[in-house]
């Protein structure tokens, strides 16, 4: 079968070659990749991957053969799927159960492919700031794939939300996903909050912690900034007004029981992934070259295979 290997020098680090059939453990299944959505991590991941290896975490695809321990989806489920051990820009994956959902079987792939990383990310980051029942949240790079999941989820709990998202034309979108204040930066945001889902880090990590109510907390979930975090002294010393706030770090790949999880998110035909950008996917290496430019929404690569050329 054909994947993308890493290869030091060639565009993009990566060439598509001929690579062995996957070999499934008894937990695994078979799929047949049909689309893929590059994250951030994958791409940051590449430099240190070894050559020769197939990158990619999550897609979406159909099952071609089932666990052989019994569980998880059936042949010719249609399904997304999440392996952070990776090899998912192929053809074909095996992948664990636990991290594969069965999808409705009219679902679009390049839609299913946008949300095993980020949705689950979304969901597991706010679910531990606890009941957000008519509390303010901030999601900081709302407009982020995990900050417009959060987003919706968010408001989906009742939560007040604020959205931070440096470009204010895309303000007007985060309000139909339903955040009721839109800022540009931290500095705008006059009352605190209870819980916030950080995707940026840097500066924007310091001022969210700022920002907290007694007793709530930074998700810090990205780092998309790049940028150092330096807390003013004083930060950490706590009087009533301060008190009991933490900053606590998150980690998609220590979630269990992802499955069922991604299964509803899949089926929800509410939620919102924003514009999708198929392109081919021969066209993967390039596009990492370039920058991995999104100048029409979420870059989604369509697997072709010869009895069903894309
Ligand atoms: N911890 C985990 O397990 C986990 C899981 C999932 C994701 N993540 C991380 O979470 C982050 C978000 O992931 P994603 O897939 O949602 O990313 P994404 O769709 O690529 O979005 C990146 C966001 O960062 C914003 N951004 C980048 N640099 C910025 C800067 N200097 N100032 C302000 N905004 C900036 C972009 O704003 P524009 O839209 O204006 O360009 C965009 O909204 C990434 O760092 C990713 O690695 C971590």
């Amino acid at each position: 079968m054909l994947a993308w290997t890493t290869t030091p020098g060639a565009p993009g680090g990566l060439t598509l070659s001929e690579v062995a059939e996957p070999s499934p453990l008894p937990h695994e299944v078979l799929v047949r990749v049909e689309a893929f959505a590059p994250n951030p991590g994958d791409l940051a991941a590449l430099p240190g991957a070894p050559t020769g290896s197939v990158p990619g975490w999550d897609g979406a695809g159909i099952v071609l053969a089932a666990a052989a321990d019994g569980a998880g989806p059936r042949v010719g489920d249609r399904v997304l799927f999440l392996g952070l051990g990776a090899r998912g820009w192929a053809q074909r994956r095996a992948v664990p159960h636990a991290t594969t959902a069965t999808a409705p079987p009219a679902a679009e792939s390049e839609r299913l492919a946008t949300l095993p990383v980020p949705a689950t990310s979304a969901l597991r980051a706010l679910r531990r700031l606890g009941s957000i029942l008519g509390r303010r949240v901030l999601i900081v790079g709302a407009t982020s794939a995990v900050g417009r999941i959060a987003v919706q989820l968010a408001a989906r709990s009742g939560a007040h939300v604020v959205a931070v998202a440096r470009d204010a034309r895309r303000h007007a979108a985060l309000r139909r996903l339903g955040a009721q204040e839109t800022h540009t930066t931290l500095s705008s945001v006059a009352s605190r909050v209870h819980g916030t889902i950080d995707m940026l880090g840097g500066q924007h990590l310091v001022d969210a912690y700022a920002l907290l109510e007694p007793g709530g907390t930074v998700i810090a979930l990205g780092h998309s900034a790049g940028a150092e975090e330096h807390f003013p002294s004083g930060a950490f010393v706590a009087d009533p007004t301060t008190s009991g706030r933490s900053i606590t770090s998150f980690f998609l790949g220590s979630e269990p029981d992802l499955a069922a999880e991604m299964a509803s998110l899949a089926a929800d035909e509410q939620l919102e992934v924003g514009d999708v950008d198929p392109r081919a996917w021969t066209e993967l290496a390039n596009w990492i070259e370039q920058g991995a430019p999104r100048p029409s929404g979420r870059v989604v690569f369509r697997v072709a295979h010869p009895d069903a050329p894309s």
